[in-house]
């Protein structure tokens, strides 16, 4: 799904990537850590095509996003949702308006747009404030609109980077929760922290480990499974949801979505 062969990025003397190969399975939910400057945030502004490596290829689905032309540039990030640490929400639209730009673009009717962006912002528990300005609310219900604008379209991968950032720690552990249901619904879910809670609540399948631009350690985790089954649609993953019955009880943190508002 997502494959980088001998990745090198340098900023002057810095390595922010140092031949880097990867490869992220369909459906992996991965746990991206290391300290402050290890590169995290520039992988993902590679797998993004926001930054050319200076050499090195990346494939998604087989397509070599190294050499893409920029008018396709567009179409690859139809594909890729992403939470940054900074929100990049646009702070005089509302809520709702922030969410549904994401699929304003993709010439569907204005009523689709209007349904699937009030259940994003249902699913993150922010129906009450979907008419405020991105601006006026907080950082932690501005990060709750991010996330809400990542998943509106269905991506087949998602990048977070310290999603859980600027929350408390009952909220953070209900954003895992939320990106877990999203991992289920079939999209490769890729987060990048140094945050312990993160760290240690995450359901990931596999935790890569990087350093001074290299990845150093790669491992598929026991406690959380794999996931097997997606759900079959969008309202599964955005409506109002019931604890998933195949989880078993005590495992990940048991919080469901509802408990985000
Ligand atoms: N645009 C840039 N210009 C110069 N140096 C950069 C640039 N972007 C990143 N770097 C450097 O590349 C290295 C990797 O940065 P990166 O942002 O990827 O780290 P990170 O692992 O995401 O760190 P953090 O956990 O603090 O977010 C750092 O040393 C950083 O200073
Ligand atoms: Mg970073």
């Amino acid at each position: 799904m997502i494959k980088l062969e001998k990745v090198s990025k340098r900023y002057g003397q810095i390595d922010a990537l140092k031949e880097v190969s990867l490869e992220i399975s369909e459906r992996d939910f991965v746990l991206l850590s290391g300290p402050s400057g290890a590169g995290k945030t520039t992988l993902m502004r590679t797998i993004l095509a926001e930054i050319q490596p200076d050499s090195g290829d990346i494939y998604i689905s087989d397509w070599n996003i190294t050499r893409l032309q920029s008018s396709s540039i567009p179409y690859l990030r139809r594909n890729i949702g992403v939470v940054f640490q900074d929100f990049k929400l646009l702070p005089q639209r509302s809520a709702l308006g922030n969410v549904a730009l994401a699929l304003e673009i993709r010439g569907i009717s204005r009523f689709e747009v209007h349904t699937r962006a009030r259940e994003a912002l249902k699913s993150v528990g922010l129906m009450e404030r979907m008419n405020t300005k991105a601006g006026q609310l907080s950082g932690g219900e501005q990060q709750r609109v991010a996330i809400a604008r990542a998943v509106v379209g269905g991506p087949s991968i998602l990048l977070a980077d310290e999603p859980t950032g600027n929350l408390d720690p009952d909220l953070a552990l209900g954003i895992l929760d939320l990106l877990a249901r999203i991992v289920r619904l079939g999209t490769t879910v890729i987060i990048a922290t140094h945050d312990p809670l993160v760290v240690q609540n995450a359901a990931c399948n596999r935790a890569i480990f990087m350093d001074q631009g290299e990845v150093v350690e790669d491992k598929q985790l026991k406690g959380p499974r794999r996931v097997q089954a997606a759900p079959t649609n969008l309202q599964e993953l955005l409506g109002d949801k019931e604890e998933d019955p195949e989880e078993p009880p005590g495992e990940g943190t048991g919080r469901g979505m509802s408990s985000i508002a």
